[in-house]
């Protein structure tokens, strides 16, 4: 049976709410390829105004700007943050930036909106969380799948009690081989499977904590190495165990052989999947097995992006509640830390300051405009 829901995709608390009075005003840091799905394409469909952008390359910024409807390209990262009109950052940098720049964003006052994951590692998530804490601003990590009907229904199953009790979890997130030049195969630039895809993969079963009597612990991790990158994981496998005796299996592989983002949920009354839990906007499905049968829902195509935004944006400017906080953030991290040294790798070095891109404003600032704005160095 397939069942059409609600799905005009009613935001977090099942309406649509009014827009927020005044659009919101972000600024971009990095021409980065997930910026046009994740923010350009979700700042259109919420009347969110893209102030400025910076990439390495200017005229590349300038070229992005242009083409995406951003107001401004600036010259660096660093004038990105200082820009009056900027109140929002958006960050999607390669994972070693995050902390270092969302740290530089909070220090200067700005709300972000931080591509996952967090930070390079737990320790570097804990200071950006410490820097957030009582700072006046929002600081949010990127799980957009979180706002999606699909992932909220999926929930509700759960409190409903239509599943029953929680008895196991699968998640998988594989996708192909993006190249051997991309940027997640780098050490350094805290690349690997699990940064990249367990993040999701280890935060979908952690998000189940209500179900299972708690946050679910690490029982074991395996993972392969990536050939020609020491240290850097394709793939790897995390059996977890939650207070309740439930269990979980969460996977990632970076150079799968085709690509995958499920979320099946056992139950001891019934089962449910998401066949795409990470980009319902191509697969809104949620597929019920009861000893009844099988039914499949539809949740709605709009992109968990554009839910994602819409909900900053209401935080920023009402006040209103998000699902996460930045110690969701560092319990994050630090399940991903604790399933590379299970699997005999290190967690990801933090970014040494020598290799940081150059954070330099364009013109030399004056005296007094620096106080209060620490730069990344
Ligand atoms: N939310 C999602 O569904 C999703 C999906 C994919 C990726 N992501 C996350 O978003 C982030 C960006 O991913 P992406 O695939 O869009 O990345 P990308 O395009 O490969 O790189 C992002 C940006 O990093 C900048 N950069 C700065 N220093 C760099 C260095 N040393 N080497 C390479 N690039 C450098 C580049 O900025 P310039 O433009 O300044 O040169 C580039 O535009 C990652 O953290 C990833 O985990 C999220």
């Amino acid at each position: 049976m397939t069942v059409a829901t609600t799905a005009q995709d009613p935001g977090p608390g099942n309406d649509e709410p009014p827009a927020p009075p005044e659009p919101l005003r972000v600024g971009v840091l990095g021409a980065a390829r997930i910026a046009e799905l994740a923010i350009v394409k979700p700042a259109r469909a919420t009347g969110t105004r893209l102030v400025a952008i910076a990439a390495r390359d200017r005229a590349r910024a300038a070229a992005y700007a242009a083409e995406h409807g951003v107001e401004q390209a600036l010259a660096s990262y660093a004038d990105v943050i200082a820009a009056p009109d900027v109140e929002a950052v958006y960050n999607p940098l390669p994972n070693a930036l995050h902390g270092r720049w969302n740290l530089a964003a909070i220090d200067a006052g700005k709300h972000v909106l931080s591509e996952k994951p967090f930070a390079a590692n737990a320790e570097e998530a804990a200071e950006v969380a410490a820097a957030a804490q009582g700072s006046g601003v929002v600081v949010v990590e990127g799980f957009h799948y979180l706002y999606h009907p699909v992932t909220r229904r999926l929930h509700e199953l759960l409190a409903s009690g239509d599943l029953g009790e929680l008895v196991h979890v699968e998640t998988i997130l594989e996708i192909q081989d993006p190249g051997p030049r991309d940027p997640r195969w780098s050490l350094d630039l805290a690349g690997g499977a699990t940064m990249d895809l367990g993040c999701y993969s280890l935060h979908a079963q952690r998000v189940l904590a209500p179900w299972g009597g708690g946050e679910p612990e690490l029982v074991a991790a395996r993972a392969g190495e990536r050939a020609g990158a020491p240290g850097v994981d394709e793939w790897l496998e995390a059996r977890l165990r939650f207070p309740s005796g439930a269990t979980g299996v969460a996977r990632c592989h970076m150079a799968g052989d085709h690509r995958q983002m499920t979320c099946r949920v056992i139950g001891t009354r019934g089962e449910a999947l998401v066949p795409n839990f990470v980009e319902p906007h191509l697969d809104d499905r949620l597929i019920i097995r009861t000893p009844g049968g099988e039914r499949v829902e539809h949740h709605g195509t709009r992109s968990s992006y554009t839910f994602q935004l819409a909900a900053f944006s209401r935080a920023v400017r009402e006040g209103a509640s998000l699902p996460m906080n930045v110690d969701d953030a560092v319990a994050n991290m630090r399940l991903i830390d604790a399933c590379y040294v299970a699997a005999g790798l290190q967690p990801r070095p933090r970014m040494q300051k020598a290799s940081v891109p150059p954070a330099r404003p364009r013109t030399p600032p004056p005296t007094n405009c620096s106080a209060g704005i620490r730069r990344p160095s």
